[in-house]
């Protein structure tokens, strides 16, 4: 088993979804939501997210994987897809982390397509140095350095998504 140090501990990450949970209450005033979360690793921040925002909060769900081409150029797929109408709809993606941000691009791309009311982006964490596409994020918890982290829902090779802080692996 890797040693896992704590980066964020469990009173400051609940600190701070309780502030960007307030946030939004206040953007969004009464209306209902639609939080889209990207499978696996946002299922946690989406949850104690949602649990601490007072407004009508739905769940909705997608899977993206990426995969190196041989040429190495990037392929995003999108493994699960939303399962009904969110027309009309006020989104608010929800992310664990940014890192290049061509899983959000390709998503917020897709997202185009489906004729909504609103789109904003959630993340609980953002590492701006690895950025390749620029993004405009609304809403972020931590910026952090290029580190590897897990916990509060991140893995390393599935492992560690049940830990209550974002720790990163020392070797
Ligand atoms: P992006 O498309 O490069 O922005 O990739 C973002 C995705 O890569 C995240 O949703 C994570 O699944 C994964 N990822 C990036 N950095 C980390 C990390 O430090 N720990 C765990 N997963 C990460
Ligand atoms: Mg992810």
């Amino acid at each position: 088993m890797e040693n896992v140090k704590v980066l964020i501990n469990e009173s400051k990450l609940e600190n701070r979804v309780k502030e960007l949970a307030k946030q939004i209450e206040k953007d969004y005033k009464d209306k209902d939501i639609l939080f889209l979360g990207v499978l696996k690793g946002s299922a946690v921040f989406m949850v104690e997210l949602a649990k601490k925002i007072k407004n009508n909060v739905e769940f909705e769900f997608v899977e993206i994987s990426s995969y190196e081409g041989t040429n190495s150029t990037n392929n995003i797929k999108l493994t699960k897809d939303i399962t009904r109408n969110i027309e009309g709809r006020d989104i608010i993606i929800v992310e664990d982390i940014i890192d290049t941000g061509k899983t959000l691009d390709y998503l917020i791309n897709y997202l185009k397509t489906k004729n909504i009311n609103s789109l904003k982006i959630a993340t609980l964490l953002s590492k701006p140095s690895r950025r390749v596409i620029e993004l405009n994020v609304d809403y972020i918890g931590f910026k952090i350095d290029d580190v590897f982290v897990v916990g509060y829902g991140l893995d390393y090779d599935q492992k560690y998504r049940n830990l209550p802080y974002i720790g990163y692996i020392e070797d």
